[in-house]
């Protein structure tokens, strides 16, 4: 089986590729330093795959640790997905999020570098167009972050572009920008599940439908949307993890730089998601409109064309599996608290 390492392959969209890596052939080799991860998700992991996943307990800011990773391991392909993803934490502590995400991306690519490794798939996201200029989105819309996390995405993406230019015949890179992942491994035994407590919504929704928190508060209902509530473009965490393997295919097939959207192309509001997982959980859930959050855009979906074209993926589930299968996740976990701790 072909060694891939994975940088954050124990967090929430990194365990799930794991397991579609390994399912497409790949020996999957995780690279976490577990600060928003549990060790415990590399057994589930490793039973659902039906074969050891590796992990190194390594920062990725920490070169020599790495330097002996690449050497014992010796990966084809890096999947980069450490970082931290709090926009709100990085507007409070931006030091952690430049040094996280931009100069742990670059001893990674030096470790890269030094190892003969020049495939890169890394995680980029939908924050670095800010205000949508066009929907849906092309990835040749006006970029523009509007917070520090998003600025760490593009200046990342901005390096790996230049890194491209300096040896095309070395570095192959993905820059894949996901919209909003959602749901959680059919099994129900692997999803998101943080140290912290999320601020997304589908984990909040789940969370009052399970009874731990008492109310949905929806940020705003006078945008001008559908139904006034924001909109955006969910997409299943497994949809995403397929999409990881089919660019890591394109890329070791034709190189170059591709910037790729990976969303389903449709938008979902804040009300709709509610009336959904009402539907999926057979309660009623409470809610109460509250006012706007703070550097929310109204709506923001995915032209997702450029992918397909170039790799042949689409989005298949739509919110109805999402949110049953995040519903699913959130009973298990539940239910198995000594698993998921
Ligand atoms: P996550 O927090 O669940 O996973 C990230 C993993 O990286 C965690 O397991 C964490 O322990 C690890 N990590 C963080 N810093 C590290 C470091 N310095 N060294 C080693 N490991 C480190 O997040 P996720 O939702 O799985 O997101 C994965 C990637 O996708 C992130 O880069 C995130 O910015 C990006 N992304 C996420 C979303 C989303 O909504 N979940 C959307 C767009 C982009
Ligand atoms: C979705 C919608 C909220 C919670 C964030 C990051 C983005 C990317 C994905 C990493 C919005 C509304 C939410 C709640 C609500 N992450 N909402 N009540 O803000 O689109 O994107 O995660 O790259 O960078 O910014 O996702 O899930 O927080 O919000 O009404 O309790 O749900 O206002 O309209 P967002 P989200």
């Amino acid at each position: 089986m072909i060694p891939v390492l994975v940088t954050g392959g124990a967090g929430y969209i990194g365990s799930h590729t794991c397991l579609s890596l390994v399912e497409a052939g790949y020996r999957p080799v995780v690279v976490d330093n577990l600060c928003n991860a549990k060790r415990s998700v590399m057994g589930r992991m490793s039973a659902l795959a039906g074969r050891e996943i590796r992990l190194h307990e390594v920062d990725i800011r920490d070169r020599r640790a790495l330097d002996r990773v690449f050497a014992d391991e010796q990966p084809v392909a890096v999947l980069h997905f450490a970082g931290l993803k709090a926009v709100g934490e990085s507007i409070a502590r931006p030091d952690l999020y430049y040094a996280n995400n931009v100069h742990g991306s670059l001893q990674l690519l030096g470790a890269m570098e030094a190892a003969g490794v020049g495939t890169i798939v890394f995680s980029s996201s939908a924050t670095v167009y800010g205000e949508p200029s066009e929907l849906p989105l092309t990835e040749s819309a006006r970029l523009g972050p509007t917070n520090p996390y998003g600025r760490t995405k593009l200046m990342v993406e901005e390096i790996l572009a230049d890194m491209h230019t300096a040896r095309p015949d070395f570095w192959r890179v993905a820059r894949l920008r996901y919209f909003n992942p959602a749901g959680a491994h059919t099994s129900g035994q692997l999803g998101e599940d943080p140290n912290d407590t999320p601020n997304n919504l589908v984990p909040y929704v789940c969370r009052v439908a399970a009874g731990l928190w008492p109310e949905i508060t929806v940020f705003g209902a006078d945008y001008p949307t559908q139904d006034g509530s924001g909109v955006r473009d969910f997409v299943h965490v497994c949809d995403l993890a397929d999409g990881h393997v089919a660019a890591l295919r394109a890329l070791e097939r034709d190189g170059g730089v591709r910037t790729l959207n990976l969303g389903t192309g449709r938008g979902n509001s804040v009300l709709e998601v509610i009336r959904q997982m009402e539907q999926e959980t057979g309660a009623r859930l409470p809610y109460r409109v509250g006012p706007r959050r703070s550097g929310d855009i109204a709506a923001c979906w995915a032209d997702p064309t450029a992918m397909r074209t170039l790799t042949g993926w689409q989005a298949h589930r739509g919110l109805d599996v999402m949110l049953r299968d995040a519903w699913r996740w959130q009973c298990w976990a539940r239910d198995n608290p000594t698993l998921t701790s």
